[in-house]
């Protein structure tokens, strides 16, 4: 693979190693069906257990980020599978297959519900360090009022742009792609769907695992082994 496929710069947004794609609501029919119930989980909650066998691990970035948003992820197989079966049905991972160094398929590593209120100020960050394009994050709103916050990021002049999220379209980004949740607030949680994913090969994990593995309980690793902590909970 030539180093120009791994690693490009997004003239619309002036950004390294983001796309911006088209999705089909349809596919995401279920997660869709869950924003009642998501939205509704308060800062403060630890665990989430929905009809349908559903259990989710809820974490605050309270303490870190100056903002009230909840990491809503996967807390067993059924849970991930729930996640998985939307993101292999999406396309998501043929849009950069074609950048990440694997084998086989694009793993997704964890599913989670994104919901946040108000953000007091940007906390600038990448997801990736040194993942070289192996791993990317997708972000797409199921709820509105996602546009209304939106998301903040460092463009290619050394200034900062602002990006409103648009119902039936989803973001993904890789390395050096430097990013915030806007600053603002509004009347009721936005409800955001994210997926993290990437290469099917352990070469680079632990550099992956450094986010993948860090933002929940659980997670599916490269070789599609499920973890919680350093225990086997399944395969994929
Ligand atoms: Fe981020």
């Amino acid at each position: 693979m030539e180093v120009r496929e791994k690693h490009w710069l997004n003239p619309n947004f002036l950004a390294p190693n983001v796309l911006e794609v088209e999705i089909d609501p349809a596919t995401f029919s279920a997660a869709f069906g869950l924003v009642p119930e998501i939205q509704s989980v308060e800062a403060g909650s630890r665990e989430l257990a929905l009809g349908g066998g559903l259990r989710f691990s809820v974490k605050s970035m309270a303490s870190l980020w100056a903002s009230d948003i909840l990491w809503i992820s996967q807390d067993d197989m059924a849970t991930y599978n729930f996640f998985n079966a939307m993101f292999r049905a999406s396309g998501i991972a043929e849009k950069v297959a074609h950048r990440v160094d694997h084998d086989h398929d694009l793993r997704l590593y964890s599913g989670f519900f994104v919901t946040r209120s108000k953000c007091e100020k940007p906390d600038f960050h990448e997801d990736w360090l040194e993942a070289n394009n192996d791993a990317f994050t997708f972000l797409m709103p199921l709820t509105a009022n996602c546009g209304e916050v939106g998301l903040t990021y460092a463009n290619a002049r050394g200034g900062v742009a602002h990006y409103a999220y648009q119902m039936g379209k989803g973001l993904i980004f890789g390395d050096h792609f430097v990013h915030a949740t806007a600053a603002g607030q509004t009347s009721q949680r936005c409800v955001l769907l994210s997926f993290t994913f990437g290469t099917d090969r352990m070469d680079n994990w632990p550099r992956i695992a450094e986010t993948a593995a860090a933002q929940g309980r659980l997670h599916c690793r490269p070789d599609g082994v499920v973890m919680r902590g350093d225990k086997v909970v399944g395969t994929v």
